[in-house]
């Protein structure tokens, strides 16, 4: 195989990938003028494999990320948030990346505020071992029960992409999604509200007085928990819109004393 980036990119062209040329580079500048190892990569990707999978890392808020195989990609759509919870950190603050996947939201929040206590939590093993990878203090179990003892009621920002697709909504995801994605990743119930309702529920006695939660979130599932965050005694703040204006996340806080 010609190995030159213009053939690669004429490949991936063919098979559908709009950003070909962006491609090609990134997979010689991973995988190297090998051809049998450059080959085996450029077919993975035509058979829809996760670039990030491929040559091991994604960037995401600007920062690189190292993503494993077989642990969720991070998405641009989730930058945002992210630097939400950035601007609601304070320096020296404790910050909980709930459902971290690879920790890319942990990272950039270690990034931008390296004196505060960071922790990333997944149940997923693999996950952890990805976000220890990334230089994070990284903690498996479901949930907030991954969150340790000493930082209970000192929270000072939990951020969290946690699964929120409706279960019946799963099949209308991107056809790949789940040839190499784990359902785990997406699926939040039958209004897809389930394990963000949990969460809210879970996090009140981990956080701090005037504390923020910011979790991603979409459809109507806004409206859908206003009475949940009321009972709860959450203040709620506006949500983070998308570009569409559509909203995107939730950001509530715990009243001050
Ligand atoms: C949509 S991914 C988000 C990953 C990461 N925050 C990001 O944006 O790249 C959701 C993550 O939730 C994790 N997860 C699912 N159920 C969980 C649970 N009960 N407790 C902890 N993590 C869970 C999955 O393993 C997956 O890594």
């Amino acid at each position: 195989m010609d190995g030159s980036i213009a053939t690669l990119a004429a490949r991936l062209r063919d098979g559908g990938f709009v950003a070909a040329e962006e491609e090609a580079a990134l997979l010689v500048a991973a995988v190297g003028a090998d051809a049998v190892a450059l080959e085996a990569a450029v077919r993975r990707r035509l058979d829809g494999e996760p670039l990030a999978w491929i040559v091991g890392r994604a960037v995401f808020c600007g920062l690189p990320v190292v993503v494993h195989t077989g642990v969720y990609v991070p998405r641009p759509h989730s930058e945002a948030l992210a630097w939400r919870a950035v601007e609601a950190l304070p320096v020296r603050g404790v910050a909980i990346d709930l459902c971290c996947g690879s920790g890319a939201i942990a990272a950039v929040l270690r990034h931008h505020r390296p004196e505060a206590v960071v922790v990333a939590c997944d149940v997923d093993e693999r996950a952890v071992a990805c976000a220890r990878a990334n230089g994070l203090d990284a903690r498996a179990g479901d949930l907030l029960g991954a969150v340790p003892q000493r930082l209970r009621g000192g929270v000072d920002v939990l951020v969290g992409v946690v699964p929120y697709v409706p279960t019946p909504a799963l099949p209308l995801l991107q056809r790949d999604t789940f040839r190499f994605e784990s359902a785990r990743s997406y699926d939040g119930g039958p209004d897809g509200t389930a394990i963000l309702r949990r969460v809210l529920r879970e996090a009140r006695s981990l956080l701090r007085p005037g504390a923020t939660v910011l979790l991603e979130l979409g459809g109507d599932q806004h409206e859908l928990l206003q009475a949940e965050l009321h009972r709860l005694g959450y203040q709620v703040d506006p949500p983070l819109l998308d570009e569409e204006g559509d909203v995107r996340a939730l950001v509530a806080r715990t009243a001050a004393q």
